[in-house]
């Protein structure tokens, strides 16, 4: 027996920040050590996600998780008993084979991913050392650059505005403590512009200002404006970056804009978004066109990758066969990487490493549905990830993400730094 023989796995119910139940696991070593982490969730999910397994009954709006969490209690309990925690690659394909569906269906991709990352966890508390220094070594020193959302709309705010998120990057920051004090200068900065113009009605799912735009480009304007307001300088110092997550108003190539009642064909989403490109400080755009538009993906690469990031989310799902596609296509030119959405760690390390390897960006994020669980900030150091998406600078589900990595940046000590600036060399 070995200190790091799985003694036992343990499911809770717990609740996430939109008051929903989600499943945490708890993983207990024979030598002792604990690791313990905990599922997001997601509003605005691609088709090709592995799938939550949710009760669907009167509980909770059928959001109860009582089958995942016997999943994880009978079946995974008894599957990793007494398998190595250090091996992580082992564990990960005993999960896979065990739920044994193609999209995690069975036993749940939240009771999935909750146990690998526990896993994870447990694995370095053996060793004693944190997530992030057991995955990166002794080099590790890359902090991610933080993109944030300063409004938030789409799904995660009654679709209110049509792209989902507004976002910044310090981009001309010097180190990530500089990329926060920036980006919490905007905030503030944006608050108050929104208070002065009789338009600040709370937040969003993820933390950003309820978006109360009569279009999308006025919420651009407003980003300008906040970026000036707090003493800085739009494009040089903090750059714009938005979501489109066009799959959540569009499909077979049409596109419905609800704010402008307007109704816009590949190419015309295409050009508007490109016109954006000429008149603001862009520098990446997510999912500018739907999970199943490929031709218009490529199509917009090939009019915009030059000079903007384009990254896809709910077309790539974190899934490595997926991402080599579309490095072939030249659909797209970076991967969110949202480990639920692959189900465990070592599916979403390859669809990373496949993305990186590639010479493409690679964004590690977390869901619009959240918790305490700081896992993706580790993992993000620990991968060498130029790039972290936690949602906006506000409510503790995302400050504890943001707050995390201030932790580690002082860890790591003098040696800590940002990406080379060649992130967004079209910056
Ligand atoms: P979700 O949205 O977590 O609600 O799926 C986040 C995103 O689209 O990036
Ligand atoms: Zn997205």
């Amino acid at each position: 027996m070995t200190d790091t023989e799985i003694r036992d796995v343990r499911g809770r119910r717990i609740w996430d920040s939109r008051g929903r139940p989600t499943v945490e696991v708890e993983i207990q070593l024979a030598g002792g050590a604990l690791g313990r982490a905990i599922a997001p969730a997601g509003a605005s999910t691609g088709s090709g996600e592995a799938v939550d397994l949710r009760d669907g009954d009167e509980m909770f709006g059928g959001y109860d998780v009582r089958r995942a969490l016997r999943a994880v209690n009978d079946e995974i309990d008894q599957a990793l008993t007494g398998a190595d925690a250090d091996d992580q690659a082992a564990i990960d394909a005993a999960l896979i084979q065990l739920d044994g569906t193609p999209n995690k269906s069975r036993l749940g991709g939240n009771a999935l991913v909750a146990t690998s990352m526990a896993v994870a966890h447990a694995a370095a508390a053996a060793e004693g050392v944190p997530l992030w220094r057991r995955l990166g070594g002794i080099s590790a020193h890359t902090l991610p650059l933080p993109e944030i959302q300063i409004f938030g709309g789409g799904a995660h705010a009654g679709r209110r505005v049509d792209v989902q998120d507004f976002m910044v990057i310090a981009v001309g920051a010097a180190d990530y403590e500089e990329a926060l004090d920036w980006t919490a200068r905007v905030y503030i900065a944006a608050g108050k512009l929104m208070a002065a113009a009789g338009a600040l009605q709370g937040v969003a799912d993820e933390g950003g200002y309820w978006p109360v735009f009569d279009t999308n480009e006025a919420a651009l304007d407003m980003m300008v404006r906040a970026i000036e307001a707090a003493g800085l300088v739009p494009g040089d110092q903090v750059a714009i970056s938005l979501d489109i997550a066009a799959s959540e108003f569009g499909s077979g190539g049409r596109y419905r804009l609800g704010l402008e009642e307007r109704a816009l064909d590949s190419d015309g989403l295409s050009e508007m978004l490109t016109g954006w490109l000429d008149r603001y400080p862009i520098v990446s755009v997510e999912d500018p066109l739907g999970e199943d538009d490929e031709a218009g993906l490529i199509a917009f690469t090939a009019a915009a990758g030059d000079r903007v990031q384009v990254i896809g989310d709910d077309y790539l799902v974190t899934n490595a066969d997926r991402v080599q596609t579309a490095i072939e296509k030249h659909a797209c030119n970076a991967v969110l990487v949202k480990p639920n959405q692959a189900g465990t760690l070592t599916e979403a390390r390859a669809a990373f490493d496949t993305a990186t390897v590639a010479g493409w960006g690679a964004v590690i994020s977390a869901r619009s549905g959240e918790t305490e669980d700081v896992t993706i900030v580790h993992l993000a150091v620990g991968w060498g990830a130029y790039q972290l998406k936690v949602g906006s600078f506000a409510r503790s589900e995302r400050m504890a993400k943001w707050n995390e990595g201030l932790r580690i940046a002082e860890a790591i000590g003098a040696k800590a730094s940002l990406p080379p600036p060649r992130v967004f060399p079209w910056g």
